[in-house]
This record gives structure tokens, sequence and C-alpha cells, in this order.
């Protein structure tokens, strides 16, 4: 793109993807969420080209990019489009205030594997354009806007929790999220002598190819049943397991199971920062495997190499506990090692994958990490 040969940026800006301890599914089931950034991050480099409105997006990894006018954004037919194109868009119902610029991107958030490298992606944008024009956004609007151009431009009716860790998080902390309120707080993570090891199966996943979004009508669906009886719940944030077995006869099995697994879940979360906060990590790894046996069975959103992983650490004591991660059908598991044992953890993982399922383990450990920042101005 000719823009890169006369290139000054202005400001670069750091974006990171997330982990999620445990809270799946339950964000837009206005529940509880773990999640933190990671130290893979897509790193952004902006400048004004003065123009009115014409813009160019360029990324570095994938060697391509695209050039696109402010007064005519439109969903796209490439993937990764979308993801701008929906960002800005959000923002010109929030500001008249953007204009042309150019843009280049280098991530280092693996695709497709349930670290949200897509609210990297949407978020990072959306904070760059805020600082370099000035638009007066607030991180809140950045983490609302990045969301909402999930919905409308990529399709995936996503909840909440991906863009509020990406921009909110804090080093060292995971945050414990009330997807209702938006209340939040910041818990300190002291884990030692463990450590957070992602296993990526490398089955990647796409979102917006409809379960995701099947599964939210499911669990919208299980709530109208619900309010039948009980008028006063607005979510299955509201509902517990005695009222949902009270409804049970008028629900299909399939809701059922949705609806149990939510419900279940959000008392997982609670139960793991308490834990968490006892330093009691034997619990915490337990919750994980409950939670993995319930996005398995009961929401069915994991696929089989992802349970061969999580049934294969098993195997070890020094795992304490593992699950899928993420909105599910591919990524990475998420394992609480032992330092001492990860590499003998990992490489036995991979052997034992690869036989199994014949493809390539690949793994990183996470540490928390800070949300989306300025690097230079
Ligand atoms: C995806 C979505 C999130 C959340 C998770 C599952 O990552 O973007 O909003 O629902 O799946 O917990």
């Amino acid at each position: 793109m000719e823009f890169l040969e006369n290139f000054k940026p202005e400001l670069t800006v750091e974006s990171p993807g997330r982990i999620n301890i445990i809270g799946e599914h339950t964000d837009y089931n206005m529940g509880y969420v773990l999640p933190t950034a990671i130290e893979k991050k897509i790193t952004f480099k902006f400048q004004k080209n003065g123009s009115d409105n014409i813009c160019h997006v360029y990324s570095m990894g994938y060697d391509t990019g695209f050039e696109l006018s402010l007064d005519k954004i439109e969903i796209s037919k490439v993937e990764w489009e979308n993801y701008v194109l929906g960002v800005l868009n959000e923002i010109s119902k929030r500001t008249d205030k953007l204009r042309g610029f150019d843009c280049t991107l280098e991530s280092h958030v693996p695709i497709g594997s349930g670290v949200s490298s897509s609210a990297a992606l949407e978020c990072g944008l959306a904070f760059g354009l805020n600082e370099i024009f000035d638009l007066g956004l607030s991180k809140m609007d950045i983490v609302e806007l990045s969301q909402a151009a999930e919905h409308t431009y990529a399709g995936t009716k996503c909840g909440i929790m991906d863009q509020f860790a990406s921009v909110m998080s804090k080093e060292g902390h995971v945050i414990l999220l009330d997807c209702e309120s938006l209340e939040y707080s910041y818990i300190p993570i002291h884990i030692q002598p463990y450590r957070i090891v992602l296993l990526n199966t490398n089955v990647s996943h796409n979102l917006a190819s409809g379960e995701y979004n099947i599964r939210r009508a499911q669990c919208e669906e299980g709530v109208a049943v619900l309010q039948k009886k009980f008028p006063g719940i607005k979510s299955l944030r509201d509902a517990s397991m005695d009222m949902l077995n009270d409804v049970k006869g008028e629900l299909d099995q399939t809701v059922y199971n949705r609806c149990s697994y939510i419900i279940q879940e959000k008392t997982r979360v609670l139960e793991a920062v308490e834990a968490l906060k006892k330093d009691n990590l034997k619990k915490v790894g337990e919750l994980l495997y409950e939670t993995h046996e319930g996005l398995s069975k009961m929401y069915e959103v994991s696929c089989p190499e992802l349970d061969f992983l999580v049934e294969f650490s098993k195997k070890f004591d020094t795992v304490l506990g593992a699950r899928m991660m993420g909105g599910g059908f591919g990524g990475c598991t998420i394992n609480l090692v032992h330092e001492d044992a990860i590499e003998e953890f990992v490489k036995a993982a991979s052997a034992a994958y690869e036989k199994e399922c014949k493809l390539k383990l690949t793994w990183f450990e996470a540490s928390p990490s800070q949300g989306t920042s300025i690097i230079k101005n």
C-alpha cells in the first residue's frame, strides 16, 4: 500500500487478547466472568492522513490491507475487514470527529483460538482513533462500541467479556465482572507455584458460523418459559435450579440442559473467586473440570480435540484443573500446571494429541497483563 512508503506514525497502541479463568457463556446471560488480558497483543500504529474520509488499514502479518471511505461504510466479504468497518461504523454513530487515517497492525494474538483476537482488534482500533482524533470516548464507550461492532458487522451476538477484558485489565489481576450491573473488581492472582498454560488445539473455530448465536437464543427461550411462572426473572442470572426444575416439563430437553449449565456456572465463578482469595488452588482446579464437563455435555460447545486434552490432563497430579476456554468448538484449553512440570506435561500432551487427533499442538504460558495501552505518543 502506498501510504507505507511515507508512514510516520504518531501513535502506537497495544491491544491484548484475553484468558478467562471461569465463567464461560455467562456474560450474555448477565452472570459473572473472571477474565484478564494476556501478553499476546496486536500492535497498532496510526497517522492522520489529512483527508476527510479516506482510510487505509494494513495487516503486516497477512501482508494485505484495504482502503475505505468513512462516508461509505458497509459490510465486507472479507471477514477481518468487518471488525474494522464495524468499529468505524459504531464510532461514526457516536461522533462526527473521525477523519481520514492510516493504520498498520501486527498481531501476536492467535486467531480462532478462544483468546479473542477479535476484541483485541476492535478495541485497539477504537482506542487509537479516540486518541489521535480526540473523540472524547471513555474506556466503557470503547468496550461497548466494540461489542456492538461485533454484533452488527461480524454477526456474533457476543457478550461483553472480551472487550471489557481487553480494555480494562490490570497486570497481575483477574477481573470479577458482573455482566448485569457492569460493576467489577480486580482480584490479585497469586497462584505460585502454579502457572496458567494454554494448549491450542489448532482447531480453528468461527463463532459467526451460528452455533454461538444459537446458544444465546436457547438461553432466551429458557428465560421466556421461566418468566411465565416467575415474572420477576429478566435473565438466567435471576434463575435458580429449583425454578428451572419447576418448569422442566415445559422445556425442551436441550434448552433445559443449556439453562442448567448456565445456572451452575454462575455459582462456580463465585466459588472460584472465594477459593482464589484463600489460595485454594486445588478447589479452583476442580471447578475448572466441572465447567468443562458442563460445557461439553450440557452446553455442547466443546469438540473431540478439546475433550481429549482435558481428559489427558487428568493423568497428571501436577495439573490441578483444565477446561476449554472461550466460545468453544476449537481453540485452547486453559490448564493450571505446576511450574516444575510444565515441560513434561506439554511434551506428553503434544505427543498424545498428535497421535490421537492427527494435529499439532501449540502452547503458551499466559500471565495476567495490562489492558489496551498507549506505547508511544
Ligand atoms: C466469546 C464471546 C464472549 C463470551 C465467550 C464465552 O468469546 O465473545 O462474549 O460469551 O465467547 O464465554
